[in-house]
């Protein structure tokens, strides 16, 4: 089966088009330069010509605050995208994977959210994304929406990167502690992935469509996982030991207001397949070997990227 991978060059496309490249998938790794999602016609064309038999949507436009000012791209990108892709896969008989996030959620509650909980996005990139899931939702019965939270990885910029690089520059910082969420490694969301491409190429008919939550076991902070961050790489002598000063959320103002309770219940997706999320750490543990082995002898964790 012929894969499009959309958002390839992104943090988890890279993760991902390699790993169903070793499971045996001819992949067609396509990003904003290839293919860009907000325009029908070119999808229309570019499927016509590759027929793949699925297409998983990594694209998005993920600058939650810039999203804030950029309303428009975000929209276009995160809700026009993946309406176009659709409406494409809808036309060519073709099911279609489209990841979404935690951000739909208002971060109100303090129970795991199901996938069914009433959503409520607090700023313009989770309604955008929100939107995109309705659109993907509204055209094709052959969708499944795989909502993940926390992403890092060891591609593109990310959280981790960030507090290993400010370890390694200064003695003390501040993160915030009072927004709590599942860290999520691209790596084990992409696993996930390649298993459901598996599900989808052996039997389609009999495939539980619908939307799925994905994410890290367990629960931290921003300041929990800065810490176990600084802890597994200081262990590996790769970072020094930093303070973390714990701060409330209203002490670190962003453009983009953030959901205080990011936890997503995973159970449906367990369930339905054979897919365990990583605890949250231990995904961790996974990245961080893989990041100081692909840096090989050198100690730059490449965040600046
Ligand atoms: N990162 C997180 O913490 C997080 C959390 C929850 C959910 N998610 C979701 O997980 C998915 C993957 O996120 P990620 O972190 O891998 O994102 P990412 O690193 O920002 O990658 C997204 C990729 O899509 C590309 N892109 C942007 N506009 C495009 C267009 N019009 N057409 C085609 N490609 C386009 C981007 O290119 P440019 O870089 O050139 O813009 C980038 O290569 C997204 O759906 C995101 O919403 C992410």
């Amino acid at each position: 089966m012929k894969i499009i991978v959309t958002g390839s060059r992104g943090m988890l496309g890279l993760d991902l088009v390699p790993r169903l490249e070793q499971a045996g998938f001819q992949v067609m790794g396509v990003d904003i330069d290839e293919l860009d999602i907000t325009r029908l016609d070119d999808i229309s064309r570019y499927f016509k010509m590759d027929r793949p038999g699925l297409v998983i949507n990594c694209a998005a436009y993920t600058a939650v605050d810039r999203a804030e000012k950029e309303s428009d791209s975000a929209f276009a990108v995160n809700r026009d995208g993946p309406d176009n892709l659709a409406r494409v896969c809808m036309d060519r008989k073709l099911p279609l994977v489209h990841i979404s996030t935690d951000y739909v959620f208002d971060g109100n509650g303090d129970q795991p959210y199901p996938e069914d909980d009433p959503v409520n996005p607090l700023g313009i990139y989770g309604k955008s994304k929100w939107e995109g899931e309705e659109a993907v939702r509204t055209c094709l019965k052959e969708n499944l929406i795989i909502r993940t939270a926390w992403l890092f990885g060891v591609h593109g910029k990310n959280f981790v990167k960030t507090m290993i690089n400010l370890s390694c520059e200064r003695e003390e910082f501040n993160v915030v502690s009072d927004q709590i969420g599942c860290p999520t490694w691209s790596g084990d969301l992409s696993d996930a992935l390649v298993y459901i491409t598996k599900v989808i190429q052996k039997n389609r008919a009999r495939v539980p469509w619908g939307t799925y939550h994905f994410c890290g076991q367990g629960q931290t902070s921003w300041h929990g996982f800065a810490c176990a961050v600084v802890e597994e790489t200081s262990k590996r002598g790769k970072s020094q030991r930093p303070r973390f000063q714990p701060i409330p959320t209203c002490d670190y103002p962003t453009p983009a207001k953030r959901p205080m309770w990011s936890v997503m219940d995973c159970c449906k997706i367990q369930n339905a397949s054979n897919v365990h999320p990583l605890y949250w750490r231990d995904g961790l543990v996974k990245m961080l070997e893989r990041l100081y082995y692909d840096a090989g002898k050198d100690d730059d964790p490449g965040g600046s990227d």
